[in-house]
């Protein structure tokens, strides 16, 4: 009998396993239910939108599990800022679907160069990106983890679940929308930088334009040069800030090859690519990718110098040197006061929290409040979807089928 039986399951998982590549969007969600209930709950009863799906085709779906929409239910700051702009809610579930057909098997093995996938969300209230923003994957530590704004990361709890119009990933946590310069830049504990192009007059222009690339000294960089930057005139300040800005090229690492760019003060800047480092001038990148809402930062180890734009790295130290003549650290971090340092809990989920830091001319360039934080609450939203903040989850959810249904296919 056990036999028979074990025969049978067998027949059936291979028939299964035939058809898998025909199934719908919706049959391949309704297999996952245990892991994606809280999604497919609402579902039931909307197959009308679901025939529709038919028709989408090379496209990568991102599928929150229970977990992870249970956390987005439970972060207020989060549901309040997309209770108020349906558009965010839009660009945040276009932001998880992905052109092209993407199997766990096509991304990056390589955490110095994950694979850069352009994604659906090109709307230009969320983006000046051309073709629409993107998110970093790579194989971590067996499953594809995925990287998107304020460095979070969501990984893939089962993958390949195949579907007409291409692939699905069960993901334990949503993505995060990127920021803008500024908050990335805070989030990142990146405050020298901050406050750098804070006193250059650099903010509103580098956060308002499209297509940006920024190399962002880290604090210790900064103040490995403080006794220099101490001496410099506004206008010096403003050409050195200059120098760590690319206007109208996003440069990730999947393009960052030996090459010179020209910058925004005017000279170039020089990226290498060597002994597996990449580095600019003679400064390591020590993180790379750092999704901004119009392009994107790198971090380096050191402040770049437009009077040294031939400085070498060495690539066998960790650690580069100053490229400034006469570099000596001050007490303090250069730049800092008065900057807002990132708390534990202002990664927000969908969308940076941070947004008070001194602009110039705004007044008083006292760094403002704290970060606000997210996710404050810790109650879980585990049994419905219309327990607590019900009519926007439905609203999230009604977007989220539209959307596959209708919106763009
Ligand atoms: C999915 O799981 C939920 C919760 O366990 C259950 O209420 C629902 O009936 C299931 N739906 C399907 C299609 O199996
Ligand atoms: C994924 O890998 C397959 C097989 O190598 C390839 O045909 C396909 O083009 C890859 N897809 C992407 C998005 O790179
Ligand atoms: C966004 O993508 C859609 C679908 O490809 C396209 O129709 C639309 O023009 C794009 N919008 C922008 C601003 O690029
Ligand atoms: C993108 O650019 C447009 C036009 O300059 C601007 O109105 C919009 O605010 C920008 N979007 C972002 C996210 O910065
Ligand atoms: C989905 O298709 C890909 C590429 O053909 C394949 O590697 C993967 O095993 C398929 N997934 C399932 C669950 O059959
Ligand atoms: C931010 O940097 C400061 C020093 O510049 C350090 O004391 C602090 O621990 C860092 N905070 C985080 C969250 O990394
Ligand atoms: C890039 O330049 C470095 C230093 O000049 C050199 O060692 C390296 O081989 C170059 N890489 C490529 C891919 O040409
Ligand atoms: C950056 O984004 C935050 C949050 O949306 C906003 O409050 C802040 O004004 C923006 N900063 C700049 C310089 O655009």
């Amino acid at each position: 009998m056990a036999g028979i039986k074990r025969r049978f399951i067998s027949l059936l998982l291979a028939l299964l396993a035939t058809n898998a590549s025909a199934s719908t969007l919706a049959n391949v969600l309704d297999a996952h239910n245990n892991t994606l209930s809280v999604l497919n709950n609402f579902l039931a009863g909307q197959q009308a939108l679901f025939a529709q799906l038919a028709d989408a085709k090379d496209i990568t779906v991102l599928a929150p599990s229970n977990d992870a929409l249970n956390k987005l239910q439970a972060n207020d700051a989060v549901m309040d800022a997309m209770a108020a702009d349906s558009g965010m809610v839009e660009a945040f579930l276009k932001y998880h679907v992905f052109q092209g057909v993407w199997f766990t098997s096509n991304f990056s093995t390589s955490s110095d160069s994950p694979s850069i996938v352009t994604t659906l969300m090109n709307d230009t209230a969320y983006t000046n990106v051309t073709g629409g923003q993107r998110v970093a994957g790579n194989l971590v530590n067996g499953a594809i983890s995925f990287q998107s704004g304020n460095q979070n990361s969501a990984s893939v709890q089962q993958g390949d679940f195949n579907f007409t119009g291409g692939t699905i990933h069960i993901i334990d946590d949503v993505l995060t929308i990127p920021a803008n310069i500024s908050d990335t830049l805070i989030n990142a504990n990146l405050t020298a930088a901050q406050g750098a192009f804070s006193q250059s007059g650099l903010v509103q222009s580098i956060n308002s334009e499209s297509e940006i690339t920024i190399f962002a000294p880290s604090n210790t960089g900064f103040n490995a040069i403080g006794a220099v930057i101490a001496d410099m005139s506004a206008s010096e300040l403003a050409s050195l800030m200059g120098y760590h800005v690319l206007k109208g090229k996003v440069i990730y690492t999947a393009q960052m090859t030996n090459q010179s760019v020209t910058t925004s003060e005017g000279n170039e800047v020089h990226i290498r690519v060597e002994d597996g480092g990449i580095f600019v001038n003679s400064a390591r990148i020590i993180k790379a990718n750092l999704f901004v809402n119009n392009g994107v930062v790198h971090i380096c180890d050191n402040v770049l110098n437009p009077s040294n734009e031939n400085a070498q790295p060495n690539p066998s130290l960790s650690t580069q040197s100053p490229a400034f003549t006469g570099a000596k650290t001050t007490n303090s971090v250069p730049f800092t006061s008065g900057i807002p340092t990132p708390t534990p809990s202002s990664s927000a989920i969908v969308t940076a929290t941070v947004t008070a830091y001194p602009v110039p001319g705004s007044g008083g360039g006292d760094g403002g409040s704290a970060p606000a934080t997210a996710g404050s609450s810790s109650i879980l939203f585990s049994s419905s979807l219309f327990a607590r903040g019900g009519i926007f989850g439905l609203w999230l959810l009604v977007g989220w089928i539209q959307l596959l249904a209708g919106g763009l296919f």
